[in-house]
C-alpha cells in the first residue's frame, strides 16, 4: 500500500535541470501526460526497482528506483546491483514502512548494509510510517541508526508527516543545511475536495520553489481519481482524489496542470 505524506531529508542532485517537480507513479497508472521532462517535473519513481512500464516510456524523468522491500517477485534483491547497473539510477529510496511490517531495526541495518552501501549512489534509509508509537517511526530509525554504528552509509532520511504538519516552519527545522526531497504530500482529505488541493499545491509549490534548499518534491499522486479508488481503496479514502494529476479521461487535472 503507498502510504502517503513523507517528508524527505536529502542531500540529493539532479544534473541542473530547471524544475524540481517529480511523479509518484502508479503500476496501474498508464498514462504520463507530465512526463516531457523540459519543464517544471524531472523526475520519477514508482515503489520498485524497474522503469514504470509505459508504453510512452518516462521521457527525460530521472528515474529513481526503490528497494522496497527486503526482497520481492517485482523487486528481486538478487537484482538490484544488475538493475542499477543496467539503469543508473542516481538515488535509491530503500524499504517501505518496515516498522508496520516487521521488520526490526537491527535486522534492516544487517540487510542495509549488505544490499545498499555497496551502490555508489545517493541512498535512502527506510521509509517509516508516521507512527509516534516508541519503536515505530522516527524511533524505528534511530533504533536503525545506533544498529548500523556508522557502517550504513546514507545520503538523506524519509520522515513521514501527515501533512498538515508539513508546515514551513517544519521544513526549515528538518533542513538544518541538508537538502531535502518531499515525497507524496497532499491535504489529508480535505472537505473543499479537488478546489482545496488546488488553493494548497499552488502555495505549496510557491513555496518549495522558492527555498533554496528544497530539490524535488512529489505531490500525491499522478494517477486518475477512479484508477486511485480501484486499485488503492484506502490510500483514496485517506487522502481523497481530489490531489490526482489526471482525470478520468488522462488528461491533467487542476492539480496536475499546476506541475507544468
Ligand atoms: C519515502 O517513503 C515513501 C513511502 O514509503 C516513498 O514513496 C518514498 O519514495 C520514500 N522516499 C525515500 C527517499 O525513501
Ligand atoms: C477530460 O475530462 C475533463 C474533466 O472531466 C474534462 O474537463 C475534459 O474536457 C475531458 N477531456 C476530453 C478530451 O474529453
Amino acid at each position: 500500500m503507498i502510504t502517503p505524506f513523507l517528508l524527505v531529508l536529502s542531500i540529493f542532485t539532479v544534473a541542473t535541470r530547471a524544475g524540481k517537480r517529480g511523479l509518484t507513479w502508479t503500476f496501474y497508472d498508464g498514462s504520463l501526460v507530465l512526463n516531457n521532462g523540459d519543464g517544471q517535473v524531472v523526475a520519477i519513481y514508482d515503489y520498485e526497482t524497474f522503469l514504470p512500464p509505459t508504453t510512452g516510456g518516462i521521457g527525460n524523468l530521472g528515474f529513481i528506483g526503490m528497494q522496497r522491500c527486503m526482497d520481492c517477485p517485482s523487486s528481486p534483491i538478487s537484482q538490484l546491483f544488475s538493475r542499477w547497473q543496467s539503469q543508473r539510477w542516481a538515488t535509491v529510496f530503500t524499504l517501505n514502512e518496515p516498522d508496520l511490517n516487521g521488520i526490526s531495526p537491527a535486522s534492516a541495518a544487517t540487510w542495509y548494509m549488505k544490499n545498499i552501501n555497496p551502490l555508489p549512489i545517493k541512498k535512502a534509509l527506510p521509509a517509516v510510517s508516521s507512527s509516534a508509537t516508541s519503536g515505530k517511526g522516527l524511533s524505528w530509525v534511530s533504533e536503525m541508526i545506533n544498529a548500523c554504528a556508522g557502517r550504513c552509509s546514507f545520503d538523506y532520511i524519509n520522515l513521514s508527516s501527515s501533512v498538515a504538519s508539513v508546515c514551513k516552519k517544519l521544513l526549515r527545522r528538518c533542513h538544518k543545511g541538508h537538502n531535502l526531497v518531499i515525497t507524496e504530500f497532499a491535504l489529508q482529505n480535505p472537505a473543499g475536495g479537488q478546489a482545496a488541493q488546488v488553493a494548497f499545491f499552488r502555495q505549496a509549490f510557491q513555496f518549495l520553489d522558492g527555498a533554496p534548499y528544497v530539490t524535488l518534491y512529489f505531490p500525491f499522486v499522478a494517477t486518475s481519481p477512479s484508477l486511485l479508488r480501484k486499485n488503492d481503496p484506502s490510500g483514496a479514502s485517506f487522502v481523497g482524489t481530489g490531489s490526482c494529476l489526471y482525470n478520468d479521461n488522462g488528461s491533467a487535472s487542476p492539480v496536475g496542470a499546476l506541475m507544468s
